[in-house]
């Protein structure tokens, strides 16, 4: 498989797909890194692996549709069959999920439908749950809503929200990458917004 990793800031993840395909866990060829920020760390990580980057800017372009339809148009030519969303922090279009339906996984750091949205981890932090996690998941049209590929969970027990963020990315670096392996594998089979894996 062709995959894009969409990113936006520091990259741990996609520092944990480049590390799990070095380790064979996925096989499939990171073949652009796609940022709507130049300055995201995310960009030398790529760039420091030989891994083609691209940066679209919203600002330069006249609507989210052209934008998106540009984006499409390059993973078009990169032969993408999957996007995979590793802290991306820009929303896409209707057109563009529908353009990629069931190929588009978003990682979350929360136990989704708790806790959507950008700050999920101060959030369920300050609202002091005991028990919080990691969602893959794949993405439709209802923001961080899509059926669920994997969960895993974790106590919160007396950790700093700093321990806290570093125990839930350490998870994300895990399951993200085993998401991807599955859909290779095509061992994933989605009914309506039950994910079965075979
Ligand atoms: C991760 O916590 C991810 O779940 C969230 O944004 C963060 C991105 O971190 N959507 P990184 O850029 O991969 O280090």
């Amino acid at each position: 498989m062709n995959i894009a990793v969409f990113v936006s800031g520091n990259g741990s993840n996609l520092q944990a797909i480049i590390d799990a395909k070095k380790n064979n866990i996925i096989t499939s060829d990171i073949k652009v890194v796609v940022s709507n920020n130049a300055n995201a760390f995310a960009l030398e990580r790529a760039k420091k692996e030989g891994i083609k980057t691209v940066v679209f800017d919203g600002k330069v372009f006249h609507s989210q549709e052209e934008h998106d339809l540009s984006i499409i148009s390059q993973l078009k030519e990169e032969g993408i069959d999957l996007v995979v969303l590793a802290g991306y922090m820009r929303i896409l279009t209707d057109l563009f999920i529908g353009a990629y339906t069931d190929k588009i996984i978003n990682v979350h750091p929360s136990l989704l439908p708790s806790f959507k949205g950008a700050k999920a981890i101060k959030e369920s932090f300050e609202y002091g749950v005991k028990t919080t996690g990691v969602t893959v998941h794949f993405v439709d049209k209802e923001l961080d809503g899509g059926p669920i590929i994997l969960q895993k969970t974790l106590d919160v027990e007396d950790s700093s929200i700093e321990q806290l963020e570093e125990r839930i990315h350490k998870i994300e670096h895990a399951l993200l990458p085993q998401a991807i392996a599955l859909i290779e594998q095509k061992r994933i089979s989605i009914t309506g917004r039950k994910v079965k894996i075979i």
